[in-house]
């Protein structure tokens, strides 16, 4: 898929969304972050790679309020943040769809899509809280319809549905509520290729509103395909950072590894 724009015309100078400084968190005695400092940037797609335990899935918990850093700074649009619940960076605009799928199995897909965020009917029976189906049904019908991912109809109850179909709802649902920050946690484990290509179309147009976006994978080829930058974390530090269009696939995984490993594997085969 070709892109529009050139890179360099992409990513906005100046102050940037969000910035991590020394961010460190540990778990009673495991130390799960060291020191996570990086920037990014509106309308910015920022990779974040590195083995398993690096410490990606933390970095972007505490990012969305799961838990706080236990030092260093995490600053959104010039302030300083400390989240205590994900409803806080939900707030500011962060959404986030996790490795390990969160949707409500017993509900409809257009119940899990407005989940925590249901319209009510307007006027007095809003007030007493009945819900406005309709309004959802056709917001939650055009959400899903953009993932390009065939769903059953919206009233099927989560529970029946596919991976693939369970991946798709959660990414519709944060794509439609992300104001500033897309944070995807390995999107495309569940997806085939014809959806991946639609979800790197999709990032691509988020992007382009304006919002941030991080994308965790180990498919460095999605990676590389869509990212203007990456950083590459091991044992919950950062070691490296790519310009994405001036690197190179061999470069990162050097980084990913770390280059003594990669002699070490070079000298055995
Ligand atoms: N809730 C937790 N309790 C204890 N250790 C944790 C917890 N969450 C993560 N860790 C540890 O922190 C490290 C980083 O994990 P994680 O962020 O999941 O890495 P990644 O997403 O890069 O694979 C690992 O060593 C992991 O075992
Ligand atoms: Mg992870």
């Amino acid at each position: 898929m070709t892109d529009p724009l050139p890179l360099a015309n992409r990513t906005p100078a100046g102050e940037p969304l969000l910035s991590l400084r020394h961010v460190g968190r540990t778990f009673g005695s495991v130390v799960a972050l060291s020191n996570v400092t990086f920037d990014i940037r509106a309308g910015e797609v920022l990779g974040l790679v590195g083995d398993n335990g690096a410490g990606k899935s933390t970095i972007i918990k505490i990012i969305s309020g799961m838990f706080p850093q236990t030092s260093g700074e995490v600053i959104l649009e010039g302030k300083p943040r400390h989240w205590t619940s994900p409803q806080q960076a939900l707030s500011a605009g962060i959404e986030t769809v996790y490795q390990d799928v969160g949707l409500a199995a017993t509900l409809s897909i257009t119940a899990n899509i407005f989940l925590g965020r249901e319209v009510v009917r307007p006027g007095l029976l809003g007030r007493m809280g009945f819900l406005d189906n309709g309004a959802m049904s056709k917001v939650a019908q055009a959400d899903t319809a953009k993932t390009g991912i065939r769903l059953p109809h919206l009233d099927t109850t989560v529970g029946n549905l596919s991976g693939g179909q369970r991946q798709a709802i959660t990414i519709a649902r944060s794509m439609s509520w992300a104001r500033k920050l897309l944070i995807l946690d390995e999107p495309t484990n569940h997806l085939g290729v014809p959806e991946v290509e639609e979800l790197l179309r999709l990032i691509r147009h988020v992007r382009d509103e304006g919002v941030a976006v991080i994308l965790i994978s180990h498919t460095l080829a999605h990676v590389m395909a869509i990212t203007d930058r990456i950083v590459v974390m091991r044992l919950g530090e950062v070691v490296a950072e790519h310009v994405t269009r001036e690197s190179t696939t061999a470069a990162v995984v050097n980084d990913i590894v770390g280059a003594t490993e990669a002699e070490i594997a070079r000298s055995l085969n």
